[in-house]
């Protein structure tokens, strides 16, 4: 997308492809299994796709329809929709969310680069899964490696920004979102069948009810958030370079559908490896990268050179659909400086990618050498993956359905939702009511009943 003036995205395809690209990513990959490791598994699942459909999909509409009428940064949205009102601070808010998920959603796309490192190495070779704990341990704890990495992502990251090449990745997002996808299949397919691996499938499949409690529901509506890439303006920006005629309901669908599917999947490439090499799935952030390269290992094991490449393969891809998600953080938090405080685009990237890599660094060190630094008894890594994950985003999520269904004027989210009317669109109705009273009400709830 070109910035200087406000673009467009050239094809259907592209909004979904930007939009999913952004979605999907270390959330799915990443964060979706050690959530549900550490929630007890089915119910976590269930509780998860009941937030993705009855918040997530109707905020995500409400969110697209704010973005593409206003045409401007998510900060600047509010300001144009609602002149001279506080509503502005949600869009703040927005921006400041994604500031601080940049900065340690960064680290971790950094590992995965000292992955594709160490599988193209064959450094996976003969090690059992207490070696590849230990040597996770060792590699997030090292006070230089990790920030290399992070300092090379947001590079990365800040290069595409600025040069406005985010084109070329989506076209190659076009090939890499479906090779990601079939080798997540095939990952899943040859977890599924180590031995002792459907310990792990019942995990996913039999809910046990005893296990959910209040932090069950802040998780599970945190990841559902996290994963739609909500609450942060991020499809909000984006959806300010749509076209009049994209079907916003049908978009946020599509990116409903596949978010959730790249989720699951990826919780049936972990857990039934996990317990079949005894891992415990509650092992928090370090969980695929210590399960991962077992199933790699054992699948492989006759064929070594396969499982190197495949090792490889996957890692490279997993990168590339962080490197979707940190553009997108990235840009919300660059248009918003630029067009708000007439910044160049370049000088408000280079804030950005500064300003990331600054907490990034204390992110990633408090892995290791700040270990003993707390708040709340929380290390500063999981300190901004909670406040961001489990407050902001859903604080703003509630925001903008307040926004949406109390104060905008009914025509003109009819007219967004409906292209001025030339879509059908069944669910109008109850998107509207889910926007006025049910999501305001259930995050509502979900905030008391965890802060009580
Ligand atoms: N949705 C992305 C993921 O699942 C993370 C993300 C969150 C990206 C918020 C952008 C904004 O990885």
């Amino acid at each position: 997308m070109a910035k200087g003036e406000r673009a467009n995205f050239g094809s259907k395809i592209g909004v979904i492809l930007a939009s999913a690209g952004s979605a999907v990513g270390l959330g799915n990959v990443w964060r979706f299994p050690y959530e549900t490791g550490n929630h007890g598994g089915a119910a976590f699942i269930l509780v998860y796709l009941g937030c993705v459909l009855l918040l997530g999909l109707p905020i995500l509409i409400a969110e697209f329809l704010i973005g593409r009428h206003s045409r401007a940064n998510t900060a600047g949205a509010y300001q144009k929709l609602a002149p001279g009102t506080q509503w502005r601070w949600v869009g703040r808010m927005s921006v400041l969310a994604g500031f601080l998920i940049l900065s340690y959603y960064a680290v971790v796309s950094g590992w995965t680069l000292e992955y594709i490192l160490q599988a193209a190495t064959n450094s996976f070779a003969g090690k059992t899964s207490a070696d590849f704990i230990a040597s996770f341990q060792a590699f997030s704890s090292n006070p230089w490696r990790p920030v290399l990495w992070l300092i090379v992502f947001l590079l990365a990251t800040h290069v595409i920004i600025v040069k406005g090449v985010e084109k070329g990745i989506e076209k190659a997002s076009k090939i890499m979102m479906p090779a990601l996808f079939i080798i997540l299949l095939v990952l899943a397919a040859c977890s599924v069948s180590l031995p002792g691996a459907m310990e792990g499938v019942e995990f996913l499949m039999k809910p046990d009810f005893s296990k959910v409690d209040g932090s069950v529901f802040l998780s599970a509506m945190g990841q559902s958030f996290y994963s739609l890439s909500l609450g942060m303006g991020c499809l909000c920006t984006y959806a300010s370079y749509f076209s009049k005629d994209t079907n916003l309901p049908k978009t946020a669908l599509s990116v409903g559908v596949i978010t959730t599917c790249v989720s699951i999947l990826a919780g049936f490439i972990i857990f039934p490896a996990a317990f079949s090499v005894g891992i415990q799935p509650d092992s928090g952030p370090s969980l695929i990268f210590i399960t991962l390269p077992n199933v790699f290992q054992q699948a492989f094991s006759g064929i070594p050179v396969i499982a190197c490449a495949l090792s490889v393969l996957f890692y490279i891809l997993l990168a590339m659909a962080a490197l979707t998600s940190t553009i997108s953080l990235h840009e919300v938090v660059t248009a918003y400086l630029h067009e708000e405080f007439h910044l160049s685009r370049r000088k408000a990237a280079w804030l950005v990618t500064g300003g990331c890599t600054f907490l990034g660094i204390f992110c990633s060190l408090s892995l290791g050498v700040l270990k003993g630094y707390t708040v709340f008894g929380l290390g500063i890594f999981d300190l901004f993956d909670f406040v961001t994950a489990k407050i902001m985003l859903p604080l703003a999520g509630m925001c903008i359905s307040i926004f949406t269904g109390w104060y905008l004027d009914r025509r003109v989210v009819w007219g967004e939702i409906t292209n001025d009317g030339t879509l059908k669109v069944p669910v109008y109705r109850a998107v509207i009511f889910i926007l006025k009273y049910i999501a305001p009400v259930i995050v509502s709830l979900i905030f008391i009943n965890e802060l009580g």
